[in-house]
């Protein structure tokens, strides 16, 4: 494992783990305050965060800047955001397991570092993987487990509430009891 965050991000550049590496315009590391309590975790990088190397930066990514902003969270001063996979997949189609399984390792190291009290899963590839393979967004969302220590949550995807307005309640609600564990758990913001 890697200790910093630096040395991470520059050996995650190089990355050819697998044959995304060979159609990506940018490797999508992460992006916010690496001292961070809370993590937050999409799927992968679409067009527009291959061509700027940042994630969450579409239609999407606007709609998450919302509801963090709800909730006094500001992408770059008080979480972290990254993804399953470091590289888009052609199409934006599902991650494939196998991309999945060689990429995981630079979240964990990602994790080994930040070591946060809160992760969010932001839609369900993340959520299936890091929570439960069974986890249902419609069902499960906004419920905290506790996983060797940290806080895990699933929500729902931007591009979820982009397709079908009427989650977006849901979603609401989903942020605000990740407002009421933030004070619970007295992570400074
Ligand atoms: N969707 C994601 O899950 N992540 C991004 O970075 C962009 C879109």
């Amino acid at each position: 494992m890697l200790e910093s965050m630096s040395e991470l991000r520059e050996a995650c550049m190089q990355c050819r783990k697998c044959a995304l590496c060979e159609t990506r315009t940018n490797v999508v590391f992460g992006v916010g305050n690496e001292k961070a309590e809370i993590l937050f975790i999409g799927e992968a990088p679409g067009e527009n965060e291959d061509l700027q190397g940042e994630p969450f930066v579409g239609r999407g990514g606007k709609l998450l800047d919302l509801y963090l902003g709800g909730i006094g969270l500001d992408r770059k001063e008080n979480i972290y955001i990254a993804n399953m996979l470091k590289c888009r997949p052609p199409q934006n189609r599902d991650p494939k397991p196998g991309e999945m399984d060689e990429c995981i390792g630079w979240l964990r190291n990602l994790v080994h570092i930040m070591k946060p009290k809160i992760i969010v899963c932001v839609g369900r590839i993340a959520a299936q993987r890091l929570i439960s393979p069974d986890f249902r967004v419609t069902k499960d969302h906004g419920v905290f487990y506790n996983k060797n220590g940290t806080l895990m949550m699933g929500t729902f995807h931007p591009a979820a509430l982009l397709r079908d307005p009427r989650k977006k309640g849901d979603c609401l609600e989903d942020f605000l009891k990740l407002q009421d564990k933030i004070k619970e758990l007295g992570i400074s913001i």
